[in-house]
């Protein structure tokens, strides 16, 4: 079976379990675990911020920065087909008590001439708005990635009219290995970033929230409070560790089958490939028959792929598809649309 359902599949390398199983551990929520705080610690400098926080899920990371920027009855401005937005639950209004004011793009880029027209006036009638949310690389928009001069752009249209900025940097890495640029120099504009260890990076669990000491003691008080308070957490620290020491830089390699597998599909009939500014590990496909039926056909042929539109399909490299995987996934794909 080829799983190009998501990144978030791979599995754990030896070097990883090893770690594991040689880490040291002591009880996090005391603050006593020393491989989580390492990891804490090689986040922060890694992203250049003064601390970070451990957390079981991009998800939680997400959650726990709108928490804690917000007050109840805020507004949050973030891209409408943004991950925190589009896929988790409706949070920002459950958890945080906010207001999504969700900003439509045609391809996953913000610009300070759409938040304009969003932004409101200081009015009675309005909720204050206090927190702009960016995604980068934009998973819905296919992976898209955002610049460096992007995102210092957002937040300083953000920090100018009052607002914070948080960035959903789950895959900050793919942006920065595609841009060939420090991640830092993607995530310095922004208040918070939360990146993801458990997708493209291969760690099985975790993510880190990253910001100033302040904002990060107020979103440990956060994550207590959302159950993602872990003991001896350092068994998964660990893994996550290897993932930031070993496995950033061979995302390139996903890169380059994405971009192989978006030619080879390109000339499959019945299929249009998105095109991309810049490809990272995702490939969409607009296809001519409903996207379940063809998710089926493709399942019972070997391969898993997602449906993300009534007519669109999300494929994702990874470390556990081989280049020849993804050329056996293309024969397969016009073999089961030919069928
Ligand atoms: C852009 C983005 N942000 C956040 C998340 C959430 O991560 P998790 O699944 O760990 O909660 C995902 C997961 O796919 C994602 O793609």
């Amino acid at each position: 079976v080829i799983d190009l359902r998501s990144d978030t599949v791979t599995t754990p390398t030896p070097e990883m379990r090893r770690a594991m199983a040689a880490a040291e551990v002591g009880d996090d929520v005391y603050g006593e675990d020393p491989t989580v705080r390492r990891l804490e610690e090689m986040a922060a400098d890694l992203l250049g911020f003064e601390a970070a926080l451990f957390v079981p899920s991009g998800t939680m990371g997400n959650q726990l920065a709108v928490l804690t920027h917000t007050r109840p009855g805020d507004e949050v401005l973030v891209e409408a087909e943004a991950h925190i937005y589009y896929y988790e639950q409706g949070g920002i209004a459950r958890l945080a008590g906010a207001q999504p004011r969700p900003v439509a793009t045609p391809d996953g880029h913000l610009t300070p001439s759409l938040l304009d027209a969003a932004l409101r006036g200081p009015d009675l009638h309005f909720p204050r708005p206090s927190l702009l949310c960016v995604e980068n690389t934009h998973n819905r928009a296919g992976g898209e990635v955002l610049g460096v001069d992007e995102c210092q752009g957002l937040a300083a249209w953000a920090h100018a009219h009052g607002l914070r900025c948080h960035l959903d940097g789950a895959r900050i890495f793919n942006a920065a290995i595609a841009l060939a640029v420090p991640a830092r120099a993607l995530a310095q504009p922004f208040d918070s970033v939360m990146f993801c260890l458990s997708k493209g990076l291969g760690a099985p669990v975790g993510s880190l929230l990253v910001g100033a000491r302040d904002f990060i003691a107020e979103a440990r008080r956060g994550r207590k409070v959302l159950g993602g308070g872990m003991r001896q957490a350092g068994v998964l620290a660990a893994a996550g560790i290897v993932a930031l020491s070993t496995m950033v830089n061979r995302l390139e390699e996903d890169h380059r089958n994405a971009a192989l597998l978006a030619d080879r599909l390109a000339e499959v009939p019945g299929l249009v490939v998105e095109p991309m500014r810049l490809r990272t590990n995702m490939v969409m496909v607009q296809t001519d028959r409903p996207a379940a039926e063809v998710v089926l056909r493709l399942r019972e042929a070997g391969v898993l792929v997602n449906a993300v539109g009534p007519r669109r399909i999300r494929l994702v490299t990874h470390k556990d598809v081989s280049r020849d995987d993804c050329l056996a996934a293309v024969r397969r794909f016009a073999e089961a649309l030919a069928a």
